[in-house]
């Protein structure tokens, strides 16, 4: 998820490590202490990571190139340069926080220059409500809204649980940066605003109707929140007031290319009305997209097409201009039932935003629309735009380029009924690294040839920790597929194979959330090439180091107790994006790729995973039945 294309900026040397301005955010004093508590970030062994780097490298590299590279890792060791640059790091992390943070939030997002709808933004898919008219509409927009509400609460009175991985305690930090938060572009790096706990408390969201902004005032002037019967009425107003469908589509702006959005913003708020209107969605809590009906498809087809809502909105014909892409978190909530989340990623991970997701759920599967005493409530003010011949010519040139990406993405998202993580479980296998082999042995058995695969394991055991890399494809795990594909090996030896594979990717995953992974460490190592040598050291041009970058898969899981699944753009022009959400007795998937490269498909991969999940599960039990 993270951008290859910062990737490819970083290797060719324009991406300069620097400080990133971030907005002061008082975090409550619980948290203050929870978070005072939490072990820094380290620096791992240089001659670990570079060993485990030539160990990731074997399955995906030819002899002479991993011969060529030892050579190179050999004298970066002993030539001076990798304990200069080790040392360096070391000396960031003693004075700082995190030695990664900034560089992170920097490098992966805010210099990443490729639009963010599509490209970074992840999506999030609810299943379909029930409703099919206006009405059931803002009434489930109007309980998402005060649901929402109260999960705030729980932020601004310092009551939200502290959660664990492997018993430890989790940095929080993520849960004060995602409310009332946006991304604002630069003609060449953008910034993250946060009005959260600012001196003036944010008492709005905003709402968007056929592409029409309003701001809605959630709280009543003693800060006691609008209940939904009134959250309703207002979002029956604001329904009412915006019927007409050929206005400008003003937030299609903000999917452009992030130069090309920062010189239209620069010329879209040197008008006065424009500025204070983008700034009133800026500070918003959050945002509601109240969508148009989308063309109908089957029911098999359906969860993709709402991917695809998520990811992008559908069109400029459709939702696209529906959005404000920089705001941090969208709710989108369709006529025709259609419900999920889209969110900016420079704040946040995905499992904070789940977590959010969850708790939501199941106050609304509680809450029931209870009849308050009618109070008269101000309209919801409607946010002018000012719209000269160049924001119009703005707006039609990302309309373009909307339609482009949307003919583009390929998506396609496998709701896998056969079975859930319980039988890798009962088998006594990680689930995780169960999924992670099937997409090794899909991509085996499309291609021929094992890929490098990026999965996202989180850093936040650790103060201000994101995410850091497990890579699934092994020695192990091409030890497995092929084996998978001989047709001369028996059951047994190619179950004791999975096992084998499975428990590398768990030792892996381990390493990576204790922060003992090889990609963070590079990316130090070579940030500080930037900014200390003269010429970047040989490792990091290599073709070996280009292969290891260029991550054909990059897959995430995203667990979470409500039947959801996340979904991504892929981070390499020829590569997928996969997200998985393994529940007990069912595994929801989201597949991406372009329809501009002729080797990937979707749909195909889908099946490929499908059919894999299906052969390892009859390995599982053919080989346990053996046994018996
Ligand atoms: N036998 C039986 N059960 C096992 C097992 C085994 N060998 N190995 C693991 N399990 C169980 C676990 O105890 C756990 O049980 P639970 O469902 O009761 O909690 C369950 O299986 C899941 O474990 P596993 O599949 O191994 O994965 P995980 O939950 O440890 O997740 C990561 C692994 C990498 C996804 C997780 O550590 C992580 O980092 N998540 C965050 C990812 C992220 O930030 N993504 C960013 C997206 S924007």
């Amino acid at each position: 998820m993270l951008g290859v294309f910062v990737k490819a900026a970083l290797r060719r040397g324009i991406v300069k490590p620097c400080r990133l301005v971030r907005p002061v955010i008082q975090i409550p004093e619980r948290s203050m202490m929870h978070q005072e508590g939490l072990p820094k970030l380290p620096v791992p062994p240089l001659k670990q990571t570079l060993e485990r780097y030539l160990t990731a490298l074997e399955p995906i590299v030819s002899e002479e190139e991993l011969e060529y590279t030892r050579q190179l890792v050999k004298e970066f060791l002993e030539g001076g340069v990798g304990s200069r640059l080790q040392k360096s790091l070391e000396r960031r992390a003693s004075k700082t926080d995190n030695w990664l943070s900034e560089w992170w939030m920097q490098s992966a997002y805010l210099d990443c220059r490729m639009p963010l709808a599509v490209y970074t933004s992840p999506g999030v898919i609810l299943p379909r409500m029930h409703f099919r008219d206006r009405q059931g509409q803002m009434r489930f927009a109007a309980k998402l809204i005060a649901g929402v509400l109260d999960f705030k609460k729980m932020i601004d009175t310092d009551t939200l649980p502290i959660e664990y991985l492997s018993g430890k305690p989790l940095c929080m930090d993520q849960y004060y940066k995602i409310l009332s938060s946006c991304r604002i572009p630069g003609p060449k790096r953008d910034t993250v605003v946060n009005y959260h706990s600012g001196n003036t408390p944010i008492t709005h969201i905003t709402v968007v109707h056929n592409f029409q902004f309003f701001v809605l005032d959630v709280y009543h002037s003693d800060g006691t929140p609008l209940t939904v019967d009134q959250i309703y009425m207002q979002l029956e107003k604001i329904w009412n007031s915006s019927l007409q469908t050929n206005k400008e589509p003003i937030g299609i702006l903000t999917s452009q290319h992030r130069n090309t959005w920062g010189k239209a913003y620069n010329n879209l708020i040197k008008d006065k009305t424009n500025k204070e209107s983008v700034r009133a969605i800026q500070k918003g809590i959050f945002t509601v997209c109240l969508d148009a009906p989308m063309p109908r498809v089957s029911d098999e087809l359906y969860p993709s097409r709402v991917a695809a809502q998520m990811l992008h909105g559908g069109g400029a014909r459709w939702n696209s201009g529906n959005r404000w892409f920089d705001k941090t978190l969208q709710f989108i909530v369709g006529e025709d039932g259609t419900c999920g989340l889209m969110y900016e990623h420079a704040p946040a991970e995905g499992p904070p935003v789940v977590f959010l997701i969850d708790f939501v759920v199941k106050l609304m599967q509680r809450a029931e629309i209870v009849r308050t005493p009618m109070v008269p409530l101000p309209m919801p003010q409607k946010l002018r735009f000012n719209i000269t011949p160049e924001v119009k010519r703005d707006i039609e040139s990302a309309k373009q380029n909307m339609n482009i990406m949307v003919h583009d993405l390929d998506v396609r998202t496998l709701m896998f009924s056969h079975f859930g993580k319980s039988v890798p479980k009962k088998h006594k296998l990680s689930p995780d690294a169960f999924v992670q082999m099937a997409l090794q042995l899909a991509y085996f058995r499309m291609y021929n040839i094992c890929c490098s695969t990026h999965e996202s394991a989180s850093l936040r055991m650790f103060k201000y920790g994101r995410t850091d890399v497990v890579r699934a494809t092994t020695t192990d795990s091409f030890k497995f597929v092929e084996a998978m594909q001989d047709p001369t090996k028996q059951n047994t030896e190619r179950l004791a194979l999975l096992q084998e594979a499975a428990k590398t990717h768990k030792n892996n995953t381990y390493d990576a959330v204790h922060g003992q992974a090889i990609d963070r460490h590079l990316l130090g190592l070579k940030m500080l090439s930037i900014g200390e040598l003269t010429s970047m050291p040989e490792i990091f041009m290599d073709t070996s180091f280009a292969v290891a970058e260029h991550f054909h898969l990059s897959t995430s899981q995203v667990g979470s107790k409500t039947d959801c699944v996340m979904c991504f753009g892929p981070m390499v022009p020829d590569g997928y994006g996969v997200c998985y959400n393994p529940m007990d007795e069912h595994i929801n998937i989201a597949i991406t790729a372009f329809n501009s490269c002729d080797e990937t498909n979707a749909a195909k991969f889908a099946r490929a995973v499908e059919d894999a999940l299906l052969d390892m599960r009859a390995l599982l039990e053919d080989t346990a039945t053996a046994e018996q």
